[in-house]
């Protein structure tokens, strides 16, 4: 069977201002009605070949109330893991391992961010089905995109041998976050992808990898889950032992070793090109959705008069823009951005700032 795997830790600080700590951008909805974190669970909808297990939402203490709501509403019955603290994707995974092993069953894992847009579902799910033979034959599984960009925040897979099975392939390298100048030497070659941050592995399969690479956060993850509480839907891990656990992200903890270790299992990688955004920054928003004849996308109270490739959002008040070109305007009640298009990155800076000012 499938278990989806939602990871929903992060904050998002780049899509400032409709991004807060307190509402971070996988509860918002960018595109119609839907949360992300609720389209997310949605993309499963339609993959009725496959045996799928009720999901697992792994978010901090936080937020559980509103993610509680927004699986209540669109009729999902899942579980929701809490951590006390945020520790990174690897001590996550683990944890929603040992979750959803504990009546026995050892199911392919499905995981994925809670904040990612995909457009072209059913080829998502193409993908996915090519993915549930290579994870139950024992092999960890990530999904690769065409890269267009030197990005410096994503993981970079250099393909190696094909598999033949929905184009997959060995993963004969994989390096996290490179500076610019190895990023471009990356695209120069044609033979790496982004690592898109969905993975499939079963749930045996990667705590035996943990267990290998990172024993630190196996054991505290281990510890954390035994002495937990099942509340209602509520899966509660023990502080004080998840306190103990190290920081580190999966693709650092085993993808980066996968492809070096013959005594891992092997990596696998499988292209998708379904319209993947992991939505980092408004641009990047702008990108994946619908335009009108001049590159425009506009939401709420908005007049746009001889604009282009404008992205204006309106929560509260009118927002009136004329003339202008390649910007992003967000009104929120307490604060507005108006930036440029290719500017939208450094939105961070101004979240920095805001936090340092208190
Ligand atoms: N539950 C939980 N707990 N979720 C977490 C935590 C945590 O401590 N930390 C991060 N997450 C969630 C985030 O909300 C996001 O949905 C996902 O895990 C990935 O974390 P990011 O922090 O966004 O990772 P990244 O963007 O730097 O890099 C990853 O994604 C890239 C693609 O977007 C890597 O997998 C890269 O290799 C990949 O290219
Ligand atoms: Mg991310």
């Amino acid at each position: 069977s499938l278990v989806p795997i939602v990871l929903s830790g992060g904050s998002g600080t780049r899509l400032w201002p409709l991004s807060r700590q307190k509402y971070p951008k996988q509860l918002l909805s960018f595109i119609g009605e839907d949360s992300l974190l609720q389209a997310t669970l949605r993309r499963m909808e339609g993959l009725t070949d496959v045996e799928l297990g009720a999901p697992l939402v792994i978010c901090n203490e936080e937020y559980r109330f509103v993610i509680a709501e927004q699986l209540r509403l669109m009729g999902t019955k899942g579980n929701i893991l809490l951590e006390p603290v945020g520790r990174n994707t690897a001590p996550a995974l683990t944890l929603a391992a040992l979750a959803a092993m504990r009546d026995g069953g050892d199911p392919v894992l499905l995981v994925m961010p809670a904040d990612h847009v995909i457009v072209d579902v059913p080829c998502f799910q193409m993908a996915i089905r090519a993915g549930m033979g290579l994870a139950a034959g024992g092999a960890v599984v990530t999904f690769g995109i065409t890269p267009d960009s030197p990005e410096t925040g994503y993981g970079y897979i250099e393909a190696g041998e094909a598999l033949g099975k929905g184009g997959a392939s060995r993963i004969a390298r994989f390096v996290e976050k490179p500076d610019r100048a190895t990023a471009q030497t990356y695209l120069e070659t044609g033979s790496y992808f982004w690592n898109s941050g969905l993975f499939m592995m079963t749930a045996s399969v990667w705590l035996a990898v943990i267990d290998a690479c990172r024993p630190d956060i196996s054991t505290a993850c281990r510890a954390a889950w035994e002495k937990g509480v099942v509340d209602g839907d509520f899966l509660r891990v023990n502080k004080e032992e998840f306190l103990r656990c190290p920081s580190d992200s999966i693709d650092y903890a085993v993808m980066e070793r996968l492809a070096h270790d013959d005594s891992l299992p092997a990596g696998v990688f499988i292209p998708l090109s379904a319209g993947w955004s992991d939505v980092g920054s408004w641009d990047s928003l702008w990108q994946v959705l619908p335009k009108d004849h001049q590159g425009n996308v506009s939401q709420g109270d908005v007049l746009l008069n001889d604009c282009r490739n404008v992205l204006a959002l309106s929560e509260h008040r009118l927002v009136a823009c004329v003339g202008i070109e390649d910007m992003v305007v967000i009104e929120t009640p307490d604060a507005i951005l108006v930036a440029h298009m290719n500017k939208t990155q450094h939105v961070k800076k101004i979240v920095d700032d805001l936090k340092r000012k208190g």
